[in-house]
């Protein structure tokens, strides 16, 4: 579904050019399982938010369902992120002025009526136990539910592939269980790919593929991360 193929990625900054990713390829199947780990600042969020579509790589392509990613033009790389990329990061972002409610309905595609909203918004928030604090302000969540309410939001658009960077990285450990179980589940009923970006070597292990970044090169496809 998404392909990368020799990509680059240099930042340049007063001190000169720093390569971050040196000629990745890499493709992420439909429905597939994907885990990466690595050293802090080996690159893995630059690969993530280049899947994601947020960041433009210096060099090399991305294909998404066979189709040539443009970065320059941004209205059908905005529709693609709408309607095909579910993103998960570490912390929740929820938007602090509106409800749990308001936060799963606004990414919501603007065809559907505000009945369908609310009422599929619910379901999924049902889903993942937390439809009874749908009123709520988001101020008033603890750690792990936003992280549930960020997991339904980044889903109501039914993703070809949910994209998370360290999405347990700020839980505690019963958190972490929680929000990787909902996760698993997630890929299962929708037959969504997904693809975590881990610090944490049992989630690692958990990945039907896990890839090893260092030093802006893909080492490996391990069977367990114990050399990471
Ligand atoms: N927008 C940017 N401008 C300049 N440098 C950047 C930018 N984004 C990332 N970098 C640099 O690129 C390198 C890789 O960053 P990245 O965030 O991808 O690492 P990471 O593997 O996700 O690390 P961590 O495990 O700590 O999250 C770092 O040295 C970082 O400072
Ligand atoms: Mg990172």
């Amino acid at each position: 579904m998404i392909r990368i193929m020799d990509l680059h990625k240099t930042f340049v900054d007063g001190e000169g050019e720093n390569r971050i990713l040196q000629g990745i390829n890499l493709t992420i199947h439909d429905h597939e399982f994907t885990t990466i780990m690595g050293p802090s600042g080996c690159g893995k969020s630059t690969l993530l938010n280049i899947a994601a579509l947020l960041t433009e790589p210096t060099s090399g392509s991305v294909y998404f369902d066979d189709q040539l990613v443009n970065f320059k033009k941004e209205k059908s790389l905005e529709q693609l992120r709408r309607n095909k990329i579910g993103l998960i990061f570490q912390n929740a972002n929820l938007i602090n002025c509106l409800t749990v409610l308001e936060n799963v309905i606004l990414p919501m595609n603007s065809g559907l009526s505000n009945k369908v909203k609310k009422s599929t918004a619910l379901e999924l928030l049902d889903m993942v136990g937390i439809s009874n604090k749908s009123k709520n302000n988001v101020k008033s969540l603890s750690g792990g539910e936003a992280q549930r309410v960020a997991i339904v939001r980044a889903l109501v658009n039914n993703p070809k592939v949910l994209l998370c960077d360290e999405p347990t990285g700020a839980l505690d450990s019963d958190n972490s269980s929680k929000v990787m179980e909902l996760l698993l589940e997630t890929r299962k009923r929708t037959q969504c790919a997904l693809v975590i970006v881990t610090h944490d070597k049992e989630i690692g292990n958990l990945g039907e593929r896990k890839i090893v970044l260092r030093g802006g090169e893909i080492l490996g496809v391990e069977n367990d991360f114990q050399a990471v």
